[in-house]
């Protein structure tokens, strides 16, 4: 690496002082993106920063507040350079290790273009929408919040509390009808269906007076009362679908009449905290839009002139940047990402295929989704806590939706022009459905039944697809097979509906069997149950699972799971616990389902964690191998799963319901992976050497495992070691704000911790650096695929 391109990229590291952190990144010269040297366009930059006005807003993205003293950089980037990591790979050859055929060499060569300015758009809608909507200016429509319809966002579209009568109230306590969450007790918010204490109590909702303007929000909130409902009326008679004491709510010391109550409610939607849940937090929509708008469970309501899911986009002649909420909100600044595609002019000045345009999808199967939750902590990856301090949410399994979402939008590669896209990113809230689907009657797709929670979903996409095919001339163009969709639950696309499948689909499960049946043992997911409905002719099976496998490894690829870095902050990639020393042979720790009548089947996991811990008692796999295997009961006390994976040899892939993001939890941790699961394919098994850094073992083969790995030699394992250390970094993502913040502070951290001595473990390289990264990886095979999705010929 040139010493000047070092010198940038190490102060980048350490000093945030890059304004555009993919400039810091190091390329090989072949492949500059540029054309111009790092040195010249971090002074560009700065110099973009001096301006006054609209500019510096855009420029925010990288702590570009860090004011800087020459002699104090030279000092940092002294120490650094005596205690840093290794040097990054930079020739294609180098970067392309272990992928197979020619998708990453092909990408990483091809000849850039030059960005051109964004396209900017004027239509307008009808009525404004209303005020409440937003008006999307490229398609001329409106986009409603929940609760408002029309084309014009003028007409309710309500979501009622299940059994409400008149006046947002329930329609009678004593009639017991089939429980249900939205069971009100209270008053019911009937856009969304939420619950709250009721008018009359001095902690109860008090709508806007009757006349104001439409979408004005109520005088106020009131505590909600979620999951809290009473067992008695005011006379003591039963009510069946309650439990809590009428006093402890209606009470003059209940929760919704003292100041202090005694009893609390649950406090879970998003934006309010504090013991009495009236403590006003921000709420999470998608790149917190864009802060030109201002956020309601997951809806951006656009100030006027911006508009697009997260207000990214501005309106044709709008040219100042008021509205601007970076000053007055800097808690957004932690986790909204530089979105490349709408600056104007181009500070990233030129771009590379493929173009991937996001669409902005009609509210039912985007936002509406996100706004029926009545968990803050459903179908986002962040939320903001006490203070509005940015935290990860604790665990959500379908993350990679909120994450890909931004990503796409934020990407090099978006294009705002449809008509140039060699890609369409559809980001409907599929994975955001199954937290939401059956706790009330609306959304269920179709709406009148409950079926299972796949047949929602497959019914959800495809409704979304014939919005697009019946509004855009997009998805008839290629037939779809330029549409990318996100299949983030258990069984991935197993059951998307067959009109959708000659898509690109993107999943976490890779099983490859056809014909295939669900294998859940969560009924409600059983994609295998056969439904009719007038929406469909026949069953639905020969629409979606019958139609088609789960995956198909000529289209199709199996993406990681998204994992914050806080969870595998103590890999040697994270650069926390210096050289390892791996004294356990094997491990896994993970739900197992064996307690009595829990899984009488056998089901989940298709029986192999259970088949599994059976041997691993009869072997004697602890006392006598090093093998640490079981739930975690089985493990110490002070057990953490970051530094047990970091201190093992081989680590077990076993499936769960479906996908369990088991390969990401290896590789992060430098941990080679045992797959234990026939006929399906892990994360880039189709696009990666995956023999060369992990270990298969038939489903047939179970008693032999300790034979197995026991057989592979110390020098098979060094090389494997020394295989996933120059791979890891393409298993998890890094684009978002956040976790390039979180990776950054760790690194400093760690730095100040050891000083000059930081050992350099192999790999750690990469703990910072987004090259090559997940989404890059998904974005440089999309590349590859171009021309047989533009030409349909076959692979
Ligand atoms: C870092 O150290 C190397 C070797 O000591 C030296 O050649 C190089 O110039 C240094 N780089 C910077 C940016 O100081
Ligand atoms: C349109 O509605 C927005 C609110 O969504 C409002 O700020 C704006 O002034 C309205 N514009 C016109 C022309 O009525
Ligand atoms: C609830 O029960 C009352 C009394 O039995 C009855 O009059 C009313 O029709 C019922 N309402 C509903 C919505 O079932
Ligand atoms: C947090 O954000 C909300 C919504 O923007 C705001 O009303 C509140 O004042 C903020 N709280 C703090 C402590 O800044
Ligand atoms: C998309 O629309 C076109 C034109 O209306 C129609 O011919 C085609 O069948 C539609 N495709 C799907 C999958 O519904
Ligand atoms: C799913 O439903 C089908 C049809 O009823 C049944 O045969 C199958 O055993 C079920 N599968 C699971 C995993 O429960
Ligand atoms: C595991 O062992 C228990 C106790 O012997 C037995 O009840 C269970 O069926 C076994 N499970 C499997 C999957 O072998």
């Amino acid at each position: 690496m040139a010493a000047d391109k070092m010198f940038w990229r190490l102060l980048c590291l350490v000093v945030g002082l890059c304004i555009v952190w993919r400039l810091c990144e190091p390329v090989a010269p072949a492949i500059d993106r540029h054309g111009v040297s790092s040195h010249n366009l971090v002074e560009h930059d700065l110099a973009f920063n001096r301006l006054d006005g609209g500019f510096v807003r855009k420029l925010l993205q990288d702590e570009d507040e860090e004011h800087f003293d020459e002699r104090l950089l030279r000092e940092l980037v002294d120490k650094i350079n005596r205690s840093s990591l290794n040097p990054m790979p930079e020739t294609a050859e180098e970067r392309c290790f272990l992928t197979r055929g020619s998708w990453c060499t092909q990408y990483l060569t091809q000849a850039a273009e030059p960005r051109l300015l964004p396209t900017y758009f004027d239509k307008p809608c009808p009525r404004n929408c209303s005020g409440v909507g937003v008006c999307n200016h490229e398609y001329g429509l409106c986009f409603c919040p929940a609760g408002y319809g029309g084309e014009d966002c003028s007409q309710p579209r309500k979501r009622p509390c299940h059994h409400m009568g008149t006046g947002k109230r329930d329609a009678g306590w004593h009639n017991l009808t089939a429980w249900s969450h939205t069971r009100c007790a209270g008053v019911c918010d009937d856009d969304v269906a939420m619950c709250y204490c009721p008018p009359g109590t001095k902690y109860g909702r008090i709508e806007a007076p009757p006349g104001a303007a439409l979408g004005t929000p109520p005088l106020q909130q009131g505590r909600p009362l979620f999951m809290c409902t009473p067992g008695t009326d005011e006379a003591g008679r039963k009510v069946e679908w309650g439990g809590t004491p009428y006093q402890d709510i209606f009470g003059p010391e209940g929760w919704c009449n003292a100041e202090k109550p005694a009893f609390k409610c649950p406090c879970r939607l998003d934006g309010l905290g504090g013991s009495t849940c009236s403590e006003i937090r921000e709420q999470v929509c998608v790149n917190q839009c864009s802060g030109h708008g201002q956020c309601n469970q997951g809806f951006c309501k656009c100030y006027e002139g911006w508009y697009g899911m997260d207000c990214g986009l501005r309106r044709a002649g709008k040219v100042d940047e008021e509205g601007d909420e970076m000053l007055a909100k800097p808690w957004i600044s932690d986790v909204m990402t530089h979105v490349v595609a709408t600056e104007d002019p181009p500070m990233t000045p030129e771009r590379r295929r493929p173009y991937i345009y996001v669409y902005d999808i009609k509210p039912d199967f985007s936002t509406d989704i996100m706004q029926y939750r009545i968990e803050g902590s459903h179908c986002v990856y962040r939320s903001f806590e006490k203070a509005n301090k940015s935290v990860w949410v604790g665990y959500n399994a379908y993350s990679v939706e909120p994450v890909l979402h931004e990503l796409f939008l934020t990407s090099e590669h978006r294009t705002l022009n449809p008509e140039e896209a060699d890609y369409f990113y559809v980001p409907v809230s599929v994975g955001c459905l199954f937290d939401v689907y059956g706790w009330n009657e609306i959304p269920r797709w179709p709406r009148n039944i409950l079926g299972t929670r796949s047949h929602g979903a497959a019914m959800l996409q495809r409704e979304a697809m014939r919005w697009l095919n019946a509004t855009f001339p997009w998805f008839a163009r290629r037939g779809g097979r330029d549409h990318i969709w996100l299949n983030p639950h258990d069984e991935g696309a197993c059951y998307v509906w067959k009109d959708i499948w000659p898509g690109v689909m993107l999943s976490h499960w890779g099983r490859t069997d056809f014909p295939h049946a669900s294998n859940t043992a969560y009924s409600q997911d059983n994609y295998s149950l056969p439904l009719h409905h007038p929406l469909h002719p026949g069953d639905w099976l020969e629409h979606t699972s019958k139609a088609h496998p789960c995956f198909d490894p000529e289209k199709d690829l199996v993406i990681p799971a998204f994992k914050q870095p806080s969870h595998y902050r103590k890999s040697p990639y994270m650069g926390m616990v210096g050289p390892v020393t791996r004294t356990i042979f094997a491990f896994f720790q993970g739900d197992l389902r064996m307690e009595p009548g829990r899984d009488p089947a056998c089901r989940y996991s298709r029986c192999i964690r259970q088949r599994m811990y059976n041997l691993s008692k009869d072997q004697l796999w602890k006392e006598k191998y090093d093998i640490w295997y079981g739930d975690r009961k089985d493990m110490d006390s002070n057990f953490d799963y970051s530094e047990m994976l970091s201190r093992s040899t081989f680590c077990f892939v076993l499936p769960g319901d479906g996908w369990s993001p088991r390969l990401e939890d290896s590789v992060l941790h430098g941990c080679i992976p045992v797959i234990i699961m026939d006929q399906v394919q892990v994360a880039f098994e189709n696009i990666m050497d995956m023999d060369q850094f992990s270990v298969r073992i038939g489903e047939g083969e179970l008693d032999r495992i300790v034979e197995i790995l026991q057989a592979i030699s110390p020098e098979q394992i060094q090389t494997m070691q020394d295989n996933i250390n120059k791979v890891w970094h393409r298993f998890r993502y890094l684009g978002i704000r956040m976790a390039t913040l979180e990776v950054r502070q760790r690194l400093q951290q760690y730095r100040e911790n050891h000083d000059e001595d930081a050992p350099k473990n192999p790999g750690s390289e990469h703990m910072v650096s987004r090259q090559d990264d997940a989404f890059d990886t998904i974005i440089q095979w999309l590349h590859y695929r171009m021309p047989f999705v533009h030409k349909a010929t076959k692979q």
